[in-house]
């Protein structure tokens, strides 16, 4: 069923097509750089450009799929949880299109779209746990079947791609920032006492992640000749002191054993067969490598799609509303808009 996805929820404007559960094409265009110079999304213009480029990607789109609106058979759309004026540009494209070719549109959870990216590229077996961590949430969920999240823990502050972004900010790196502190670290030595590793002194499966902010920042105040005089755009890693990317190393240690920690505390009241790991932090080399060998060694599973499908796109967001549409649910004119920190309802029409 060649199903359209449309992505729209923050910076990223995505969209693909997905045909019995394959990727036929896609298109994106990133906004980082018009961001990165107010360190972070400006909704306002984030929505602007979905609505200015949304036409020409998916003519792009169909060119290179080499086929034409006629051929769609369904319209997903992610509908939340994310920047409301974003997803409201998407939504809206979506309803005008399905409006206009008559086929059946089918509104999207960016969260379980994320983790159900892993099952294009292995084969995932339920139940399992999936962990989400994007700069927008951490959610840690038990997955019975591809329908079927339960909640177990989430972020009690910020998401883990926001505190990397943050730390990178006082820096002086640029926006978004997880991906050039993965770089720093990776060639850092780690000093596991340097930072603590944030909110396990409890027995929940819940996150938080301000405290290590802090912890980072009391260390910078200590040691400003570790920050950039001024925004580093060209960070060139030869250059950069070995004391700042043992620092990175630390951070991203601690915060990993974090995870570790919740993960291994689930797995005790959970039989489960695998974990999967996903949004953009799961881009993160070493939270991959730490996490293979972490569920190796429990024989279990783990699925982590690749670095691409890990970051926003619309593939993901076709992927899960093909399966959807082909199991019968579908949205009315009338879906809405999900924002940032409310739960996406399970509220289909089934067919
Ligand atoms: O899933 P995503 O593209 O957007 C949201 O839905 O939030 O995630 C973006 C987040 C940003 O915080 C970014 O810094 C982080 O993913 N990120 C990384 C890496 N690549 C992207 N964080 C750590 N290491 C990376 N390699
Ligand atoms: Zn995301």
């Amino acid at each position: 069923m060649l199903t359209l996805g449309i992505e729209t929820s923050c910076d990223e404007t995505g969209l693909a097509l997905v045909n019995k559960g394959e990727l036929v094409a896609h298109v994106m265009v990133s906004q980082v750089d018009l961001h990165s110079l107010f360190g972070g999304v400006v909704p306002e213009i984030a929505s602007r450009v979905h609505l200015e480029v949304l036409p020409s990607l998916l003519e792009t789109l169909l060119q290179r799929a080499g086929c034409t609106l006629q051929d769609l058979e369904g319209i997903a759309v992610t509908r939340g949880p994310g920047l409301l004026a974003s997803l409201l540009i998407g939504l809206g494209f979506a309803k005008g299109l399905s409006l206009g070719l008559h086929v059946p549109l089918v509104g999207v959870d960016h969260l379980q779209a994320h983790l159900l990216a892993a099952e294009m590229q292995q084969e995932v077996e339920y139940p399992c746990l999936g962990l989400l961590v994007s700069g927008g949430h951490t959610h840690f969920y038990l997955i019975k079947s591809w329908q079927e999240f339960i909640l177990l823990g989430r972020t009690l502050d910020d998401a883990l791609g926001e505190a990397f972004d943050k730390v990178a900010k006082m820096l002086n790196l640029p926006y978004p920032g997880g991906v050039f502190l993965d770089k720093l670290a990776r060639q850092g030595k780690v000093d596991k006492e340097l930072f603590p590793r944030p909110y396990i002194d409890n027995t929940n499966l819940d996150f938080s992640f301000s405290g290590i902010k802090t912890a980072v920042a009391n260390y910078l105040q200590k040691n400003k000749h570790l920050v950039f005089p001024g925004l580093k755009e060209d960070l060139k890693l030869d250059v950069v002191s070995q004391e700042l990317k043992d620092m990175c190393a630390s951070l991203t240690y601690s915060l990993v054993e974090a995870l570790k920690i919740k993960v291994s505390r689930a797995l005790k009241n959970y039989p489960v067969k695998g974990l999967i790991l996903a949004g953009g932090v799961a881009a993160n080399s070493i939270l991959r490598k730490e996490f293979s060998l972490f569920l190796e060694q429990k024989n279990l599973k783990f699925w982590v799609p690749n670095k691409e499908l890990c970051t926003d796109n619309g593939i993901m967001v076709a992927y899960l509303g093909e399966k959807l549409l082909q199991a019968g649910y579908t949205h009315g004119l009338e879906v809405d808009a999900i924002p940032r920190g409310r739960t996406v309802p399970r509220d289909y029409k089934i067919n």
